[in-house]
């Protein structure tokens, strides 16, 4: 199995860009998802033997970094591939001297929530009504985590 973290550019985009539609209820317009591949975000796809089957896009703003988006391909979750992506994510932080990392997160996403706990998040606070729903709206769980205090990466 042939396995690669490639950073996602402008010329390479549209397999990620792709999952990403299928991971969202309403995802980002492409011309939203190209603006957040240069810095001060960053992006890579986790390829394996010539398929992305994964993304993030994070952001790194004066040392604090934010999960701004990570997703599976549907018929691959459940395999490790979201694990691997977030520690890659994390290095990357580690790398550019990032003391704490944000993120937000639907309240419904239990899968999300679980995978961001497992990985030392903690709950900071409720965004009320921050997403829309196909029926109405729901609340958005902001989390952190500091990278300072004895967080230990996992290899990749
Ligand atoms: C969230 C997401 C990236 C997880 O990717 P994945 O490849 O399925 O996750 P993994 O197989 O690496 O599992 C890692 C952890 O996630 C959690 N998890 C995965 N599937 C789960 C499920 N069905 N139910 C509950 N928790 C689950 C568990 O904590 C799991 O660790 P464990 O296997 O030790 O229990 C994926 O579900 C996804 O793309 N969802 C749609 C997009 C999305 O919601 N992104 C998050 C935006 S904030």
């Amino acid at each position: 199995m042939d396995r690669q973290f490639q950073g996602i550019n402008k010329t390479n985009y549209f397999a990620a860009f792709s999952v990403q539609q299928s991971c969202h209820l309403n995802p980002w317009s492409e011309s939203v998802f190209v603006d957040s591949l240069t810095k001060p975000y960053f992006a890579f796809q986790l390829v394996i033997d010539n398929q992305t089957v994964g993304y993030y896009v994070g952001l790194n703003v004066a040392g604090e970094a934010t999960l701004m988006d990570l997703g599976v391909s549907q018929e691959l979750r459940g395999k490790g591939f979201g694990q691997q992506l977030l520690d890659h994510f994390i290095q990357q932080c580690v790398q550019l001297n990032c003391e704490e990392i944000w993120l937000e997160v639907r309240e419904s996403n239990r899968t999300a929530v679980a995978l961001y706990s497992k990985n030392k998040f903690e709950f900071v606070e409720v965004r009320k009504d921050y997403y829309p729903t196909k029926t109405g709206r729901e609340n958005g769980l902001i989390m952190k985590a500091r990278l300072l205090e004895g967080y230990t990466t996992r290899p990749i």
